[in-house]
């Protein structure tokens, strides 16, 4: 299974170092055999070798060049980082990234053989507009994007879902999973409060194929048992 923290804005440099040494060790004394991801901050990315895989949560679509505030693949290439999260609700929801350069920043990193988190997710209007309008809004978030790209990861989150404390019926997770299936063969992770004492079940979910993970990653003791159960799950 595939098991990634996303620690957003969150961590210094030197607190990042120490989390990701912590998974690191972690999964080499416990023989993980799960893919693990960490999506530090961009000012925490650093050069990792080891079990952990280190993802950037964002980057500019251009290999370096005048664009304030942003960093491009060199500031990546610095640091091997060849896994990237794109279309994360936040990014398109508070920071305003519109799908069309959500494809384009998805283009570019394909083209460059990244492996590729791409996140989709429903507000709870649509939830609750029904079955059908909400399934059409998620696979409008897949316009534009090659869904046969074979570095491909989706991760299905309910905007409503992140940082709230409220999930999703396992039903419910189960039915939009499955369907998203049809369309989309890529591993699909499930996010959106997911913490200790819910991971369990949400990893056994039918159709649930990792999760993403916020909030309840933040203390790595937490990720790392959230990391084992997905192991446990797959060893029996
Ligand atoms: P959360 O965030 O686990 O804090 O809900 C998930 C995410 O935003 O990926």
């Amino acid at each position: 299974m595939i098991i990634a923290a996303n620690l957003k804005t969150n961590l210094t440099r030197a607190k990042t170092a120490q989390y990701i040494n912590e998974v690191e060790n972690f999964l080499n004394k416990n023989a993980i055999s799960q893919e693990v991801l960490v999506f530090p901050a961009p000012s925490s990315l650093t050069l990792h070798v080891g079990k952990v895989t280190i993802g950037a949560q964002n980057a500019y679509a251009a290999q370096n060049g005048a664009f304030t505030g942003e960093i491009g693949n060199e500031q990546l290439e610095e640091f091997n980082i060849k896994t990237i999260l794109i279309g994360h609700s936040e990014r398109r929801h508070v920071i305003g990234e519109t799908q069309e350069e959500i494809v384009k920043k998805f283009n570019f990193y394909k083209e460059l053989g990244f492996k590729i988190v791409y996140c989709i997710g429903e507000s709870l209007q649509i939830r609750e507009a029904g079955d059908k309008v909400m399934m059409e809004y998620l696979y409008s978030q897949f316009d534009g994007i090659d869904i046969e790209y074979e570095n491909l990861i989706v991760a299905y989150e309910p905007i409503w879902a992140i940082g709230t404390g409220v999930v999703p019926t396992s039903e419910d997770i189960v039915s939009v999973h499955l369907k998203l299936k049809e369309k989309c063969k890529a591993p699909l992770l499930y996010g959106g409060s997911v913490k200790v004492s819910n991971a369990n079940v949400l990893l056994g979910l039918d159709g649930v194929d990792g999760v993403l993970i916020g909030g309840a990653a933040l203390i790595a003791d937490d990720f790392c048992a959230m990391v084992e159960f997905a192991q446990q799950i797959e060893n029996k």
